[in-house]
């Protein structure tokens, strides 16, 4: 038996996400979010399920904090729902939802574990969608306003942040294909949206930083090594503009100052209406890059594609030589050290965090009311294994995010998919640890464990 061991220091945590667990849609003075307005929206979500209760975690987040202790963890990553703290996502704060986070944070320290908040995890306040959503430059501003309002309510207790959960998902699920709210399905708007967003985590950045210039301020970004799905140099570059377009597309334009080159034909500048000064505005230098990662990509050449990139993935998350989970997303943790490696060796070795990474399987109670998930056992074995070996071949990974603590709304599948190191029982809201939550509990203890 060999052993993986961390660094000492090494964070271990969950991360969640304020509309797939805190329910409470409309209470204490909360505004509408365009996912409240999706999922009421008939044919939007498997089975017509809502997060209007999800697990009640806004009433409950002191058993979910229990939960974390029980598994010796000592970072939480939650996000926090803009439409609590500016109803309408412009103008006065609502002192309830700037005071339901600051209890949260207090406990989470109360409990010696790290609040790792992210400001912006897809729940947009419905009235910045009526007024033209993150296609429209005028949301950059606004998110900048309430990055400022919420890193001053918070700043005496967090000081350490991430600015957007998964950029490129919400973006092209949400203009492009249209299965993540607000549901559009246009090129434009996608292309527009891309770029208000990236002006937008420069603001913000520069916004936060003005507040306390000593806060560590990240990114969560959705990220997965592309692979040619053949040995032609076709399918080589086809990979590498997919990297382009769906790894860095928030990154470069952070760090460097530019928009890589993803598009046959040239950045369509204009399509996205960068105007003078934009590049400047969208430098963000920042301090540690979440990586949140579930499988690797297998790409093609092909024409025609709804990009206009000639890159198409094949089939199903991930390739064919890993099992999958029940989400039928290839189980491949080499995905994590490929990906790390990459990042370190392109961007100077930067400062990482897993901000997610977890599978979906159903296994549910036995009779004995234990429930023994052990191929999540062997999928979080094998991905921090990875990690692991990353960092002794040079990454500064700095922790890890298990997703995610406990079953939750899983956006447009609703409840189906069961993420969690802890049960849900969704009608008593009742929660129990799996087995694979123990063992992630051990290996937190002991910062590390046998293969
Ligand atoms: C990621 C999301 C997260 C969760 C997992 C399964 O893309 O950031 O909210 O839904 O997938």
């Amino acid at each position: 038996m060999a052993r993986v061991e961390f660094p000492e220091g090494f964070r271990w945590g969950t991360a969640t996400a304020s509309y797939q667990i805190e329910g409470a849609w409309r209470e204490d003075g909360k505004g509408e979010s365009i996912w409240d307005r999706f999922a009421h929206t008939p044919g939007k979500v498997k089975g017509e399920q809502t997060g209007d209760v999800a697990c009640d975690s806004y009433h409950r987040y002191t058993e979910d904090i229990a939960l974390m202790r029980e598994m010796n963890l000592n970072s939480y990553r939650f996000s926090i729902a803009w439409p609590r703290i500016q109803p309408d996502g412009r103008g006065a704060v609502n002192a309830k939802g700037v005071d339901y986070y600051r209890r949260l944070t207090e406990a989470l320290l109360e409990a010696g574990i790290r609040p790792f908040p992210t400001l912006y995890h897809w729940d947009l306040p419905q009235a910045l969608e009526d007024a033209g959503g993150w296609p429209e430059r005028d949301t950059a501003a606004r998110f900048a306003d309430y990055a400022e309002i919420m890193t001053r309510a918070l700043g005496d207790l967090v000081d350490h942040w991430m600015i957007f959960n998964e950029p490129s998902i919400f973006t092209v699920m949400g203009y492009l294909v249209g299965i993540h709210a607000p549901g559009r399905k246009s090129l434009d708007d996608l292309l527009r949206a891309s770029h208000t967003v990236n002006l937008a985590q420069g603001q913000a950045f520069q916004a936060m930083k003005a507040v306390r210039s000593d806060f560590t301020v990240g990114t969560a970004l959705n990220m997965s090594p592309c692979e040619p799905a053949g040995d032609s140099a076709e399918d080589a570059e086809a990979a590498e503009r997919w990297h382009r377009m769906v790894n860095v597309w928030y990154l470069d334009p952070a760090l460097r100052g530019r928009y890589p080159e993803a598009f046959i034909d040239g950045l369509p500048a204009e399509r996205m209406g960068i105007q003078d000064g934009d590049l400047e505005r969208i430098r963000a230098p920042l301090d540690f890059l979440g990586i949140n990662l579930y499988t690797r990509t297998i790409v093609k050449h092909q024409e025609g594609d709804p990009f206009g990139l000639h890159a198409v993935p094949v089939g199903p998350m991930g390739g064919d030589d890993g099992p999958r989970t029940e989400f039928g997303w290839e189980v491949w943790p080499n995905a994590l050290y490929d990906m790390i490696m990459r990042v370190t060796a392109d961007y100077d070795r930067p400062i990482i965090e897993v901000t997610e990474n977890g599978c979906s399987y159903g296994d549910g109670p036995g009779a004995d009311g234990v429930i023994r998930d052990t191929r999540r056992i062997d999928f979080y074995r094998g991905f921090l294994e990875a990690v692991s070996r990353a960092i002794d071949d040079g990454a500064d990974v700095r922790g890890y995010h298990a997703w995610t603590l406990l079953d939750n709304f899983e956006w447009s599948e609703g409840f189906e998919q069961r993420f969690g190191l802890v049960w849900l029982d969704r009608e008593t809201q009742g929660r129990t640890l799996k087995e694979s939550g123990r063992w992630y509990g051990q290996a937190a203890a002991e910062n590390g464990f046998e293969v």
